[in-house]
């Protein structure tokens, strides 16, 4: 099997926009391949890593951080890491980003509209009834990217065609990286 580059592949987007499927349905594909990958899941990370976090500004950059901490030591030991976390501040993204070097950043992009409509959850109208503060998109801030690797618009386009995009910018940069 040939060697590959470890890699983050940084999802960013708002609750329900589909961060969580797209890198599910990625990871799977990706194993078939016989590489190595490890997804970090905010939702999966906030039961144990980041279990004292709340949703502060403060408390949000510290759980990127940390996701983004060990994201690093994974992608260079040559693991493919798919991270999953809404993410919302622009800065600390950019940090994690220059930390961890071979790092791909994916918009993961549906309207709060047709997230709210989704609400897996039931976390949105929670949020609409008061009883969750601070909800991102509904009193909370989401900074989308200004400059992203790609964007997967969710509501317009299949879960296949959001894993094949990203596959094949990874691909792309897989293979700059090996024939430098
Ligand atoms: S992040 O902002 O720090 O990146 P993260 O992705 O880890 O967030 O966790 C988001 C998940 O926490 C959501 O999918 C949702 O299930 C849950 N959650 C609970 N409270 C909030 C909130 N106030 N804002 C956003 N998500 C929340």
């Amino acid at each position: 099997m040939e060697t590959v580059e470890g890699c983050t592949v940084w999802f960013t987007g708002l609750s329900g926009s589909g961060k969580t499927t797209i890198s599910r349905a990625l990871e799977k594909e990706l194993r078939l391949r016989g590489h190595k990958v490890e997804v970090l899941d905010g939702d999966l990370i906030r039961k144990n890593l980041t279990k004292d976090l709340g949703f502060s500004k403060e408390d949000r950059d510290a759980n990127i951080r940390r996701i983004g901490f060990v994201a690093q030591l994974l992608t260079r030991n040559g693991v493919i890491v798919l991270v999953a976390a809404i993410s919302p501040y622009r800065k600390v993204r950019e940090e994690v980003r220059q930390l961890i070097g071979n790092f791909i950043e994916v918009y993961v992009n549906a309207p709060l509209s047709v997230c709210e409509q989704r609400d897996m959850k039931g976390l949105y109208q929670k949020a609409r009834d008061g009883k969750i503060k601070h909800f991102t998109g509904i009193d909370d801030p989401y900074e989308p990217p200004l400059c992203c690797e790609i964007e997967c618009r969710t509501d317009q386009e299949t879960v296949e065609q959001s894993v094949a995009k990203v596959l094949l910018t990874w691909q792309q940069k897989t293979r700059q990286h090996r024939d430098k």
